[in-house]
């Protein structure tokens, strides 16, 4: 690795050197191991190619001077991760190997963090059943792994959406709340049309009315109107984002005001016509506040207003930032320091 190699990857584009394996059989966890990053054979039969229990996570490591660095969130990571495997009975996995294998990974592969401000190692946990069973039911076997790659800092202008009335996400009872392959093979054929269509990706509307806003490509969502951040609520259709839940969070500490509600695709056009909408992000790991340009639905279309660091989304996405990068103190103990 070089550190030009590094700082200028593509996200994903390169593995660190080491991962954390470890598999699952016989009704219990093997003892992980961590490995120099390759090939690891598999069953040529998995169940995850057939009946596809393949879950993952993703959250981020952040450098410290000196060699440090910190985990954001991780526990937070792993109880959502714990919460996806019992949805796709999966068996859970412990705080020892996803917490501390994330952490000494991190530990080993340090100089992997790109140097750049706001840079970070990314973290991909990801699961998936390996054992030859044709049966529909669970696997008898699953593998967990855990792999790093750097990750630059995110650099965008903003994102256009298109509010998707064609394709669905999720609906109640479904695996929207879930972080499971499945739900993203899902959206990739609607992301590809938006992308036809000259937007970055879809708005997903609720699969039952499409009416209701619930997420934004693969980050949550937000509006300011009046003054106010709307976001819709974890009513088991979207997925409970990190991010979200810290943003939120911060907003509290602020004393700025919240209202996590259900909002429709008419309110968010209804808002802009009278003036009142003041602007709207995605939220998620990647970007923290993506903040949103262009919004069609059907053959209406506006521009959502830009968001200065005076609004509300803006100030608590900053102040989540200086958390991650150590200037602001982490009074929630979000930080896991290696
Ligand atoms: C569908 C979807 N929604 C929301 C998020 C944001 O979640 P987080 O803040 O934990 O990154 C993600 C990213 O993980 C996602 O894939």
């Amino acid at each position: 690795m070089t550190p030009e190699l590094r700082d200028s990857a593509a996200f994903g584009a390169v593995f660190s050197d080491h991962m954390l394996v470890v598999d699952w059989n016989n009704g219990k966890w093997g003892e992980p191991s961590i490995v120099p990053y390759g090939p690891q054979p598999i069953p040529a039969a998995p169940s995850v190619a057939h009946y596809g229990q393949g879950i993952f996570e993703g959250f981020k490591a952040f450098p410290r001077p000196n060699g440090g660095a910190v985990l954001f969130r991780p526990d937070a990571n792993h109880a959502r991760m714990n919460n996806t495997c019992q949805r796709m009975a999966m068996p859970e996995v412990p705080a020892s190997i996803f917490v501390d294998g994330s952490a000494a990974l991190v530990a080993l592969d340090r100089n992997w963090i790109p140097e750049k401000e706001n840079s970070a190692l990314y973290i991909r946990p990801v699961m998936f059943g390996i054992g030859e069973v044709l049966g529909v039911k669970p696997a008898d076997t699953f593998r967990f792994i855990i792999e790093t790659c750097p990750s630059a800092p995110y650099f965008s202008g903003s994102v256009d959406l298109i509010a998707e009335d064609v394709y669905v996400r999720a609906f109640p009872g479904g695996t929207g709340a879930a972080k499971c392959g499945g739900n993203y093979a899902g959206s990739m054929l609607a992301a590809i049309e938006a992308q036809k269509k000259g937007f970055h990706n879809v708005l997903w509307l609720d699969g039952i009315e499409r009416r209701y806003v619930e997420e934004a490509g693969l980050m949550n969502v937000a509006f300011v109107i009046s003054g106010t951040v709307v976001t819709p609520p974890l009513s088991g259709t979207i997925l409970p984002g990190i991010t979200r839940d810290s943003v939120l969070t911060l907003l509290r500490d602020l004393q700025l005001p919240i209202e996590e509600r259900r909002i429709t695709i008419d309110e968010v056009f209804d808002a802009h016509a009278k003036g009142t909408l003041q602007g709207a992000a995605g939220i998620g790991t990647a970007a923290v506040i993506a903040p949103l340009g262009r919004l069609r639905h059907k053959d209406r279309e506006i521009t959502i207003p830009k968001m200065g660091p005076e609004s509300p989304l803006m100030k608590a996405g900053a102040e989540l930032e200086g958390i991650r990068s150590g200037r602001i103190a982490d009074r929630h103990n979000w930080l896991l320091s290696i």
